[in-house]
């Protein structure tokens, strides 16, 4: 009906990135639902500070593996953003239930749910998990929406993050294959490692992952090579697929690819000089990954400089209270 508001819902809409693609599409003038696990938790009172969080904001109490919760959480959408998915940060101890189940089953539960209240267009957040960890892609070669992990090797990784790596690429390609059979528009988003200020009052796994760095001076920090997108062009990238793309797309999300030291050396000890960085920072030319966001950028998506994002990273860290 015209003059009508758009009415879309966010799943996991507490989490790191998730707040701030509830926070984009308020701002937009949508109506928004938000799934969360457990509504009423005082980590969600962020959402109080939102503008228009109060009239077009509605919480729904929603688990990837209750089908019906979803479907609830869903009728009237149009849109549905799906950003809900494990993010594990320790070791797991039974991979099944804790990362793949609810991120490949769920999706697949998300997918149906929206089916069946008649959603349009579902935009599934997946990650370049799914794309890097190719072993036929040829060297040197930059990495395009073509590349996908190939399951067998990530299998055979000797690493505890090979859970989440399997759980993204399955959830990711039976996501597609869900919308080629069933007529559902389905578009798929593949982040680089999320950076930027939370919303949220305290922070999670993975938006813990640079005060956890700095804490330390990057000495033991794992991630000696960053492929990095800003928190906030991310939720910019999801609008404007759920927009402009084609159905059936996928879409990798990527803005920097840099080197540890090179972060600290040309950003962070002029910024920040007072905090005690590793002096053996260093990254191996096997570590570095050439992905390309050119697909993106095609439909208008544009970044920030990373110095904002680390900037903006460090000062919201401080106001917090997560560095002293
Ligand atoms: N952060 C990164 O660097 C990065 C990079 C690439 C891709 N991604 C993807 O981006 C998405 C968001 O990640 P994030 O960094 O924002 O992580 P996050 O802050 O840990 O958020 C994850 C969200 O998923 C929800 N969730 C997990 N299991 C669930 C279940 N069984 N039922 C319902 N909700 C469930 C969590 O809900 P609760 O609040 O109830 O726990 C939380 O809201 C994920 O799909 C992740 O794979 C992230």
């Amino acid at each position: 009906m015209a003059g009508e508001k758009e009415k879309v819902c966010v799943t996991g809409a507490g989490g790191f990135a998730a707040s701030w693609v509830v926070k984009l599409l308020l701002s937009q003038d949508y109506l928004v639902h938000g799934t969360v696990r457990q509504p009423g938790d005082s980590k969600f009172d962020h959402f109080n500070k939102l503008e228009k969080a109060s009239e077009n904001l509605k919480l729904f109490k929603a688990d990837l593996l209750d089908y019906e919760s979803l479907r609830s959480a869903f009728l009237g959408c149009r849109g549905v953003f799906h950003v809900a998915s494990p993010v594990p940060i320790t070791t797991v101890t039974n991979p099944e239930a804790e990362v793949l189940e609810p991120a490949v089953k769920g999706t697949l539960n998300v997918l149906k749910a929206c089916l069946e209240a008649n959603v349009k267009r579902v935009v599934v957040v997946s990650s370049i998990a799914a794309v890097v960890k190719n072993p036929n892609w040829p060297n040197n070669q930059v990495k395009d929406e073509s590349c996908w992990s190939d399951p067998e090797y990530v299998e055979s990784m000797n690493t505890a993050k090979k859970w989440y790596y399997l759980s993204k690429t399955q959830a990711e390609s039976e996501a597609l294959e869900f919308g080629k059979r069933s007529g559902l528009e389905v578009v798929t988003v593949c982040p680089s490692t999320i950076l930027g200020p939370v919303l949220l009052s305290t922070f999670t796994s993975s938006s813990g992952l640079l005060p956890r760095g700095l804490k330390g001076g990057f000495g033991s920090f794992g991630y000696n090579y960053w492929t990095v997108v800003d928190v906030r062009d991310f939720a910019e990238a999801l609008l404007l697929t759920y927009k402009k793309s084609e159905a059936g797309e996928r879409y990798i999300c990527t803005s920097h690819a840099i080197g540890v030291e090179e972060v600290v050396e040309k950003y962070l000890k002029i910024a920040y000089p007072n905090y005690n960085y590793s002096d053996k920072l260093s990254h191996t030319e096997e570590e570095e990954e050439k992905l390309s966001s050119e697909k993106l950028q095609r439909l208008g998506w544009t970044y920030r400089p990373l110095e904002e994002t680390l900037i903006d990273s460090i000062e919201n860290c401080r106001k917090i209270g997560v560095l002293e």
